[in-house]
């Protein structure tokens, strides 16, 4: 699937609901996160990583973080409480323009838009912090996946922590994602966002997954090594099987 194309179906979701395209928390859909709770969450998040990676004495300096697949800002903005300059990084133009808005009262953090499969804008070694979280399960291209991850490894200056989170096992009844195959039919046959989304609860977006130790032969082909993996089975019947897992990479 072109790179635009998924742009264009996260460009739909961030003008339909955007906080719920990126917490899809149960009674939130259709607008119904208060913006501040949503904020708020970040928080939690970013407290919780910096006491996780603490424990493996990573990142040994707070310079510069990167937050990959930034949408609104929610994480971006949570880590300019522990870094002296952040960055969010967005497939989606209006995502970053939700972002810049929601985050213009906050100094040290930018947001930019990236139509790529790589992250060539950002020199080697210039992140003491690459951060990914509920991203690149929704990255419909494996290569485009293991790409990102050569790159994270490649932008990382040593010493430094890249984290991010991707399912190492979905099961095979999941992987259909008739929901999302019905979407983009439809789309495509002019039915608007709007009505898929609202009336017939049909989303776009893509899960995908990669074992675990075909994700060490990614990491190790790039110098870098993997500290440690949290795994742990997602809630819910209709996820029943699937394997979640956070990863935690050094160079
Ligand atoms: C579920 S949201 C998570 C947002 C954010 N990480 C958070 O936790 O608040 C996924 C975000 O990833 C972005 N995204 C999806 N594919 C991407 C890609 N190839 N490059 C950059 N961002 C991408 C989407 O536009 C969306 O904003």
């Amino acid at each position: 699937m072109r790179i635009e194309h998924q742009a264009k179906d996260w460009n739909e979701l961030a003008q339909l609901d955007p906080h719920w395209a990126i917490l899809t928390s149960p009674g939130k859909r259709f607008g119904g996160w208060d913006s501040d709770e949503f904020f708020a969450t970040g928080t939690a998040e970013a407290e919780a990583f910096m006491r996780r990676a603490a424990e493996f004495g990573l990142p040994n300096a707070r310079t510069r973080a990167l937050d990959f697949g930034c949408g609104l800002g929610r994480m971006t903005r949570a880590l300019t409480q522990h870094f002296d300059e952040c960055i969010g990084v967005d497939i989606s133009e209006e995502m970053v323009r939700g972002a810049r808005d929601a985050n213009a009262d906050v100094e040290g953090l930018s947001f930019v838009v990236n139509h790529a499969n790589d992250l060539s804008r950002f020199p080697d070694a210039s992140f003491d912090l690459v951060y990914s979280m509920i991203v690149l399960q929704h990255v419909p291209d494996r290569r485009a996946i293991e790409s990102y991850i050569r790159e994270f490894c490649r932008i990382l200056r040593p010493g430094g922590l890249a984290a991010f989170s991707l399912p190492s096992h979905i099961p095979a009844i999941y992987r259909l994602q008739w929901r999302r195959r019905l979407y983009l039919g439809l789309r495509r046959l002019g039915v608007s966002a709007g009505f898929l989304y609202r009336r017939l609860r049909l989303m776009p977006i893509a899960m995908s997954y990669i074992p675990e130790r075909d994700m060490a032969l990614v990491v190790e082909s790039q110098g870098a090594r993997i500290v440690t993996v949290d795994t742990q089975g997602a809630a819910g019947l209709m996820n029943a099987g699937l394997k979640d897992s956070s990863y935690y990479v050094t160079r």
